[in-house]
């Protein structure tokens, strides 16, 4: 019988897979919500082929590895590149690491993008995993979030994505956009999983600094309203398990066999490679961090340096590992550390409040909407 995705054992396995992290930053238009490093039409001309040059002369540079389990090319917005070039980077990761058999191999597209040629080009790159950028299924609430995509378009998308034999959808949706009601959440959820997706990710709307979004709300335009946020999040839990998917994160529901790798791995502290404009990674105890301006990225790539805008060692990985890993349903296990911190005055509160249960040898959250604030009384 394939594991649950919540399951302590694949929680717990994931410490030690190996994964790459690709970055696409193109995007057709900047939404006013995103703060990831993205490029837009308007702010360059550079052609997507040197684009995608620069980050296979960057795999070529980094340090041989083993054989990856997974492989994500996230955004940004994969999908509006041409797919030869995606399968040119898959290639690169092949020749230079490896991917075991059976290597999770998935990139993030936008509903609009998703025409059957150019799906069946990724399908035949070695693509199996995508993850479409649905968010609502409400015209106003996409309106508001600045998509360029209609409702129908998504329906297309998850059709096109298993007629091209794509063995896992996952559909983002983003709740508590201000003017959204409870009864449109509800529908777009009832939407959602009328398709069947095999994973589901819904995400709070978080206002992030410098992005347009946080601009108009400090001249005045409503702001996500977190009891709202609380109680579609309560809401989606209820939904999303009577269709049977597995909440296995904060913010993630898989079927049985559907969990994500790469993430699961980072989770639990486990290794990638990021490459690509403003990419994290974490190999041999050290975070890497890529710069973020295009254009310097482009620079550093052509002078023959690894483009890391900062390199920093893990200082306490006991620690990290517990602060990752909080966010699974399987929880931590309770390591010295975790120990340490359920003896401490806030430790104690929590378990009190119910918020953390300890049950034999595991620490996990019973609350997940107070996970955060577990995780910075954790962290000190
Ligand atoms: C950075 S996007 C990249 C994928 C694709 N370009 C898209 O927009 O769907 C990945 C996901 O992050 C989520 N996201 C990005 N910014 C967010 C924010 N400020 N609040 C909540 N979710 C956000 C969205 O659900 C989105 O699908
Ligand atoms: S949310 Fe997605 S499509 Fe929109 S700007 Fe960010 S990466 Fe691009």
């Amino acid at each position: 019988m394939t594991a649950r995705p919540d399951s302590p054992e694949i929680a717990d396995a994931a410490g030690s897979w190996r994964s790459a992290y690709v970055h696409i930053p193109f995007c057709s238009r900047r939404c006013p919500y995103c703060d990831f490093a993205v490029v837009t039409p308007v702010e360059t001309e550079l052609p997507h082929r040197d684009y995608v040059q620069a980050v296979i002369t960057e795999i070529g540079m980094s340090p041989p590895w083993e054989p990856l389990d997974a492989v994500s090319v996230g955004g940004g917005t994969p999908s509006v590149v041409d797919p030869a070039l995606l399968g040119d980077v898959l290639a690169a990761l092949d020749a230079r690491f490896g991917l075991v058999p059976g290597a999770e191999i998935g990139l993030e597209a936008n509903p609009e993008d998703w025409q059957p040629r150019r799906a069946e080009a990724l399908r035949e790159a070695g693509f199996r995993r995508v993850s479409f950028g649905a968010q609502s299924f409400d015209p106003i609430v996409l309106d508001a979030l600045g998509r360029n995509h209609e409702p129908a378009d998504i329906d297309q998308a998850v059709a096109t994505a298993r007629a091209c034999g794509f063995e896992s959808v996952n559909l983002d949706l983003i709740f508590g956009t201000p003017g959204e009601s409870v009864a449109s959440w509800s529908a777009t959820l009832d939407r959602a999983l009328s398709l069947e997706p095999d994973h589901l990710s819904t995400y709070a709307l978080t206002v992030e600094r410098g992005t347009e979004l946080s601009r108009s709300v400090l001249d005045g335009s409503p702001a996500p309203d977190p009891d709202d946020q609380a109680d579609k999040y309560e809401l989606a839990q209820e939904a999303i398990g009577r269709a049977g998917l597995v909440q296995y994160e904060v913010s993630n529901h898989a079927r049985p066999g559907h969990h994500v790798r790469y993430n699961l791995g980072t989770w639990a502290g486990g290794e990638y490679v990021g490459v690509g404009l403003g990419a994290h990674g974490h190999r041999s105890g050290v975070r890497t961090r890529n710069i973020r301006r295009l254009d310097r990225y482009m620079e550093a790539v052509g002078r023959g340096e690894l483009p890391h805008a900062g390199v920093e060692p893990v200082a306490d990985p006991a620690r990290e590992a517990v602060f990752l890993g909080l966010r699974r349903m399987a929880g931590v296990q309770v390591t010295p550390v975790v120990a340490a911190f359920l003896e401490s005055p806030e430790g104690e509160r929590f378990v009190e409040a119910g918020v953390v249960d300890v049950n034999g040898s595991r620490l996990r959250i019973t609350r997940p909407l107070l996970a955060d604030a577990v995780m910075r009384e954790f962290v000190g």
